[in-house]
Parts: structure tokens; C-alpha cells; sequence
């Protein structure tokens, strides 16, 4: 069978999400054990011809219209450069993005644009340089904000800034953070808490969920639903007011209260645990070791590396592709659970091995 990344339920796959490594300079409590973890052995990695590979199959044969690159941390893999110039030159009208932590953005943002990315996404939970040592257990945040910066000023638009709000930590921040985002016209999306962090220590009471959220950044700020539908993505996105615009905030929320003064900016909330989007799902991952995961959460990967180093044809690399879609469960790793069912089982990778 020829045709693109479908599944049995319906749904078709065109955003490609690469992990490049699994190794990262941060440990986010809710990602990496202290220790870190034992990292990939080398000659286990995806080779930048390898990438270039997968990307291209991926264009030409499989309907791929966008990829990221994910880790552990883009930025920590010295040919970075190479691989995304390679892919933009032979595909320059793909959308090219990155989801990195920041650190040594700064130094490469320029290149890395020159060689064709299009946008990023950047991990960042604080402002505060305190906190941001005690949830990534690195003194880092400095070098963080210079390279949002260095990448506002190379022209990479939009930029997004993912939040994770975990209780005790960070979580009476957000007004703080929004303030920010909007001050520099960066998107902020929090993200609820996922089950996939190395300590396996995720519970339902300790994720802050997006009712929680909405509620936090009503102190500061009035929302409304933003009209333009959401697609694919992730992120639910609420347009941000001053407090007061509104008469009725609640009402506000609901969208029963409009007003015609412009919003400040954006929010988006990405609510996995609560409002699960499984069902309008576009994405296909690969591991930095060469597996196929056709979900987030699946128990199962295929393998595809040792059969490229074997010398299979694109078609043969495309058709095993395509069968691990099919198998795509219809939801967080099964077909109906939800992470609080007795039925569900955490994937034996953590996200920085997955890529998010
Ligand atoms: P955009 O195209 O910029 O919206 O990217 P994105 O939000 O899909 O990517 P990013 O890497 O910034 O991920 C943001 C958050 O969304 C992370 O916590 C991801 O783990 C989560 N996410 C991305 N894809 C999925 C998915 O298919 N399912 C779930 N549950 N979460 C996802
Ligand atoms: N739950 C939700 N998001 C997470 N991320 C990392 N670990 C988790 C988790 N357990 C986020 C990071 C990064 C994105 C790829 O995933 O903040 O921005
Ligand atoms: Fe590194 Fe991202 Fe995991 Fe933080 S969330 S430890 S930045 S891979």
C-alpha cells in the first residue's frame, strides 16, 4: 500500500517530530532524575545522513509537511547546523522547528537560521532565577533569556515559551511569566503535567490542571477564547486582556461577554491530562536512536535502523513507517484510557528520550 501516515482511526500524520539525542545540560523535575540517566551509546544515535534520510522519505513519500527536532537538548548535538541545511536545502519550503531549553541558543540562533529554521519553541517554566536552579537543577536561567533574546533579535518568529507549573515549585509564577511573554511577544503556553518523568513521581492531585490555570492568571489578567480554531496544535489558545476589561469574568471565559478593545496577546494552555486532544492528533515521532513511536505514550516502538544501515530502499523504509502508524493507539498508549485509569502504564522512556 502506497499513501501517507494513516491510522486505524482515522487519523494521518504529517508533523514529524525527530529527537536528535537524549542527552541535555538541564534535569526538570518533571523530565530527568538528578543522576541524568544512561545516555545512548553513541554509535546507537541517528547519523545526520541518517536524519536527512528520514526527513526525506518522509517529504516525498509519506506527507510529511513540517518537522521538529526535539532531544534531550537540539542544541547539545554539534551538528545541528548541518542537518537542518541539508534537509532545508533539499525541502525549502518545509517548515523546520526546534523545541530546545535556550542554552547556547545565543552563540547559534544565527546559523542556525542562515541554514533554514523557521521557529522554535523554548522550555521555560520561571523567570526567577532561584526557582528556575531548584526546578532544572542547573544555576542556567541567564544564558536561557539571552538566547530568547538573541533569537527575538535574529528575527525567528514566532517564538513560544513552554511552561510546566508543578505545585510548591513555580506555580504562583504564571502571572509572572505571562508578563514577560507579553513584554517580549513571545507566546506562552503552560503545559499540564504528563506522566513521563523519569522518577515516576506524576500523580493526577500533584498536576496543576488548566481549570487551575485559567483561575491563577484571572488575578492578574481577563481572558477570552481566541477564534481562530487551534487545528492540530496542542495548545488552546485564550486571548490575554487587562483586568477589568470585563464586566463579568466568568462570562468573559465563556465567550458570552465580547469587547472590541484589542488583547494584549495570546496564551495557550496545553491540557494533555484534562482535555485530551488524542483524537485530532498529527504526529509522528522518531526516537534518536532510529524507533518509530507512534504516540507519546506508546508501549511498543518499531525499530527501522538497523534495516536502513542493512540497505533497505526508501520504499521498503516508507512501508515499514507506515505500518507502525497503523498500529497508532487511538489514545495515550491505549485505545480509551486516560492516564488516571488502572489500565494505564507509563512508557518505560522518559520525555527527554521521547522529545515531547
Ligand atoms: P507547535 O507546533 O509549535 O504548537 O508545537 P508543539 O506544541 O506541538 O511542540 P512542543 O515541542 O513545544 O510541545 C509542547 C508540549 O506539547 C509538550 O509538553 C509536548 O509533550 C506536548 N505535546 C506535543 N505533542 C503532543 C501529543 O501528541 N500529545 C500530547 N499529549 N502532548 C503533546
Ligand atoms: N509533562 C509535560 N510537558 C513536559 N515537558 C517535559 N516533560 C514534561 C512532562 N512530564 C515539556 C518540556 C518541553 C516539551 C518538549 O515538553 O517543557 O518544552
Ligand atoms: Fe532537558 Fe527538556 Fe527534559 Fe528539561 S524538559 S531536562 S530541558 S529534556
Amino acid at each position: 500500500t502506497r499513501g501517507g501516515l494513516a491510522d486505524r482511526w482515522g487519523r494521518v500524520a504529517s508533523d514529524l517530530r525527530i529527537s536528535l539525542l537524549d542527552k541535555c545540560n538541564l534535569r526538570c523535575q518533571y523530565c530527568m532524575p538528578a543522576e541524568g540517566l544512561d545516555w545512548l551509546p553513541r554509535a546507537s544515535l541517528m547519523s545526520a545522513e541518517e536524519i536527512f534520510r528520514i526527513a526525506d522519505v518522509g517529504v516525498r513519500l509519506l506527507g510529511v509537511e513540517e518537522v521538529r527536532f526535539t532531544g534531550g537538548e537540539p542544541l547539545v548535538r554539534a551538528d545541528l547546523v548541518d542537518i537542518i541545511s541539508r534537509i532545508h536545502r533539499a525541502h525549502p519550503n518545509l517548515p523546520i522547528s526546534m523545541t530546545t531549553n535556550g542554552i547556547g541558543l545565543e552563540k547559534k540562533v544565527g546559523a542556525l537560521k542562515e541554514a533554514g529554521l523557521s521557529r522554535i519553541n523554548v522550555s521555560l517554566d520561571t523567570i526567577c532565577p532561584q526557582t528556575f536552579a531548584e526546578l532544572t537543577r542547573r544555576d542556567k536561567l541567564a544564558e536561557v533569556l539571552t538566547g530568547v533574546d538573541a533569537a527575538a533579535a535574529a528575527g525567528v518568529h514566532p517564538i513560544k515559551i513552554n511552561a510546566v507549573l508543578m505545585p510548591g515549585i513555580n506555580d504562583s509564577q504564571g502571572g509572572e511569566l505571562l508578563a514577560w511573554a507579553l513584554a517580549g511577544n513571545y507566546q506562552l503556553r503552560f503545559i499540564e503535567q504528563m506522566p513521563l518523568d523519569a522518577d515516576h513521581r506524576w500523580t493526577r492531585e500533584g498536576t496543576i490542571t488548566a481549570g487551575e490555570i485559567r483561575e491563577k492568571l484571572l488575578a492578574d489578567v481577563d481572558l477570552a477564547p481566541f477564534e481562530k480554531p487551534r487545528g492540530s496544535s496542542p495548545a488552546q489558545l485564550w486571548n490575554v486582556y487587562p483586568k477589568g476589561t470585563f464586566t463579568d469574568t466568568q462570562a468573559a471565559l465563556e465567550g458570552s461577554e465580547t469587547t472590541d478593545a484589542p488583547a494584549l496577546g495570546q496564551v495557550g494552555i496545553i491540557a494533555s491530562v484534562t482535555e485530551p486532544f488524542c483524537a485530532a492528533c498529527t504526529r509522528t515521532r522518531i526516537t534518536a536512536d532510529g524507533k518509530i513511536r507512534s504516540c507519546l505514550f506508546s508501549l511498543t516502538e518499531t525499530d527501522f535502523l538497523s534495516a536502513l544501515r542493512a540497505g533497505i530502499t526508501d520504499e521498503e523504509f516508507a512501508q515499514i513507517w507506515r505500518d507502525a502508524m497503523w498500529g497508532k493507539p487511538k489514545a495515550h498508549g491505549k485505545d480509551s484510557a486516560g492516564f488516571e485509569s488502572a489500565d494505564f502504564q507509563q512508557p518505560a522512556r522518559s520525555m527527554s528520550a521521547i522529545g515531547g
